[in-house]
């Protein structure tokens, strides 16, 4: 038995009902290996998850939002195994968590622990799980391949930068919409940038003069739906990440929310993102860190335009 520093929600509403609590952590069980986390990535649905946007269900409280870390392992459990073989105490290693990853020690399922990839920093590390992920089952869908156009939208925000990287290692023309400001960002991954807004449409067609073949939204604007689907002649090839009811209203596809499909082919997906990350093929860009007790102020700068890249906790 140990004990942990942790960060819940224990009501519905924005950052501020984010609370530190200090709680007790039985040893890891059969299968399960316990960390000691040096950094957590931050994700939007982290802040969703309180925010009522899914509901606002007293039952689910406290919520415990985290589902991705980096750390040391303390301790493992009878039979645990990890998805890329055996693992021991000492042992580096990044964690797809699910949930409950904002602390200093978590006890998860050893299926859920990977090397940690040395070619990235411990914070980079914390990063790579779910927007990779995410980004990694995009390029899938879509069906883009060498010398082929993706349009990808908020392509600077951390599933973004993902996305342009794994499109580029294709040999796909990838071409990003961003805030000017990070524009310099989408050249450095090998993107071409285009400021969203007003006229976007136009902008985009003239920076591909033979048409766009598939679309990532990762925005969930009307915005950068309606440009979508003016520019790629096959809805099949335009994937969101965010607009789930226009996407079911007009025949292009959603991915994630928690659908088996993309929950296989994202679990598939890991050890090779992993592996892609220790070659020093994936870069994860780290926008801010902030102490884990800060993570109502990460959640709100989160919202607000931010530079390119990942938030990080450190425990
Ligand atoms: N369905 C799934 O499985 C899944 C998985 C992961 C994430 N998500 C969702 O996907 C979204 C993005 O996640 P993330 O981690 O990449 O977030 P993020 O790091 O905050 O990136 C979002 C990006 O959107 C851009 N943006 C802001 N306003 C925009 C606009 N009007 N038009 C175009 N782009 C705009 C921002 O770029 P600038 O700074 O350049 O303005 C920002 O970098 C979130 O809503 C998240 O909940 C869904």
């Amino acid at each position: 038995m140990t004990t942990t520093e942790s960060v819940v929600a224990n009501a519905f509403g924005g950052p501020e009902v984010l609370t530190v609590i200090e709680e007790a952590l039985p040893d890891p069980g059969p299968g399960q290996v316990l960390l000691e986390l040096r950094a957590v990535g931050v994700n939007p649905i982290d802040y969703k998850l309180y925010s009522g946007a899914f509901g606002a269900d007293e039952s689910r409280l406290p919520i415990r939002p985290g589902i991705e870390a980096s750390g040391l392992v303390l301790a493992v459990g009878s039979g645990a195994v990890g998805a890329a073989g055996p693992i021991a105490v000492g042992d580096e290693v990044v964690a797809y968590a699910g949930a409950g990853a904002y602390t200093r020690r978590l006890a998860l399922g050893a299926e859920s622990v990977f090397p940690r990839p040395q070619a990235l920093t411990w914070e980079q590390s914390a990063g790579l799980l779910v927007t990779g992920g995410t980004a990694a089952e995009a390029i899938v869908v879509t069906g883009v391949v060498e010398g082929e156009t993706l349009l990808i939208h908020g392509a600077a925000g951390g599933v973004g930068s993902l996305a342009v990287q794994l499109a580029v290692a294709k040999g796909v023309t990838v071409i990003g919409t961003a805030a000017a400001a990070n524009h310099d960002h989408l050249r450095g991954l090998g993107a071409i940038p285009v400021t969203y807004g007003e006229g976007l449409e136009a902008r985009v067609r003239e920076l591909a003069p033979s048409g766009v073949d598939a679309a990532f939204d990762t925005a969930g604007t009307d915005e950068a739906v309606d440009v979508s689907l003016a520019l790629v002649a096959d809805r099949t090839r335009i994937v969101t990440i965010v607009s789930f009811g226009r996407a079911q209203g007009e025949g292009f596809v959603a991915i994630g929310g928690g659908n088996p499909d993309s929950v296989g082919i994202r679990e598939a997906g890991r050890l090779g993102l992993v592996e892609a990350a220790a070659r020093g093929d994936l870069d994860v860009v780290v926008a801010k860190t902030f102490p884990l007790a800060d993570a109502a102020r990460a959640h709100a700068e989160l919202q607000r335009p931010h530079p390119p890249g990942k938030f990080i906790l450190i425990p």
